[in-house]
């Protein structure tokens, strides 16, 4: 889709970070937009931007676990904008911690806002792009879906998920005129983390405590986020990517040097997860050593 000018994009997670700088730049380019979230204080605030800049946009309450929420939105989309061009699934949540202290519950909860968000959503835009045969559909996955990583592994499953979809939907859906892209983020500085549950073991939360270990981790959060990509730079390079479109579009070309590792050179790419794992593990303790604690007595992810 070269020319967005006057086109039409529905948005979920629209709210803040990546779903945020998307809309604004998309306003920017002509867009007509309706935005959703859950968080519907930050979402009326970037409507408000939109409206300075003399776009059109629509916002509403869009929980992408509700298939019903889905339904009645997509609905109130086609009454306003009348037809879709740009479905852009982004909304998503991570849950950290060890698999040893990640519940069903925390497993569920991450899968039903990455991967069953994407699920509804095309349950209720696909059929309509189908019938005029034409729109595109964009995920946001993320470069956990197609590396295995230190990322949560709920979060990781989930992402390798959207990214199987996205790339059968792309083969299945181009003789109908539907584009289908992925996009796989390496680390931008958005909210993701900050809100993100940690889940620790029962022995370290009654040894340091859950206060204690909130303070660590956000501590934490922070140097890695003062060293993340600000999401307005990764969404130019998203846009580029949706205008020429791509199937997988990145923000960081080293992501292309460990995909062609795990193709050309598998057993070198199993030293690689092995060493990212470790050197992860090495950082994380070096972290707690700082506050006197020694973690690797306890599970942690
Ligand atoms: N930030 C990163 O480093 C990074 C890396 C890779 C992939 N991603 C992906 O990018 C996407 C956007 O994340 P972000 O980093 O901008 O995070 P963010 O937390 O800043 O924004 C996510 C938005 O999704 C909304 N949301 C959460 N649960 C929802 C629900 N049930 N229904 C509707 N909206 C909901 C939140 O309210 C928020 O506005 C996610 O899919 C995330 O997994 C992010």
């Amino acid at each position: 889709m070269k020319n967005l000018n006057n086109k039409n994009c529905f948005i979920t997670g629209a709210a803040n970070g990546i779903g945020k700088s998307f809309a604004l730049a998309l306003a920017r380019e002509g867009m007509n937009l309706f935005i959703t979230d859950i968080d519907l204080e930050s979402l009326e605030r970037v409507k408000n931007e939109i409206e300075d800049l003399g776009a059109t946009v629509y916002s509403g309450l869009c929980d992408v676990t509700r298939i019903d929420h889905f339904k009645s939105i997509s609905n109130e989309f086609f009454s306003k904008l009348g037809h879709i061009d740009l479905l852009l699934n982004n909304a998503g949540i991570a849950i950290g911690g060890s698999i040893l202290d990640i519940t069903l519950d925390d497993w569920k909860q991450v899968l039903d806002v990455n991967l069953w968000s994407v699920i509804h959503s095309l349950e209720v835009f696909l059929p309509k792009m189908l019938e005029r045969r034409s729109g595109h559909i964009v995920n946001v996955a993320s470069g956990a879906g197609i590396v295995g990583s230190t990322e949560p592994l709920p979060y990781v499953t989930s992402k390798f998920a959207v990214v199987g979809l996205s790339e059968t939907l792309f083969g299945q859906l181009n003789s109908y005129g539907i584009k289908v892209s992925v996009i796989v983020p390496t680390y931008i500085r958005t909210t993701i983390f900050d809100k993100a549950k940690i889940k620790y073991s029962k022995e370290l939360i009654n040894d340091v405590g859950q206060e204690k270990l909130n303070e660590i981790s956000r501590d934490l959060l922070k140097d890695m986020q003062s060293k993340a990509m600000l999401p307005d730079r990764a969404v130019k390079k998203y846009i580029k990517g949706i205008k020429e479109d791509q199937l997988y579009i990145y923000d960081t070309k080293a992501m292309l040097g460990i995909l062609t590792l795990k193709g050309t050179n598998p057993h070198q790419y199993e030293t690689f997860l092995k060493e990212n794992s470790k050197n992860s593990e090495k950082t994380t303790r070096a972290h707690y050593l700082k506050y006197g604690i020694d973690i690797e007595k306890y599970r942690i992810g």
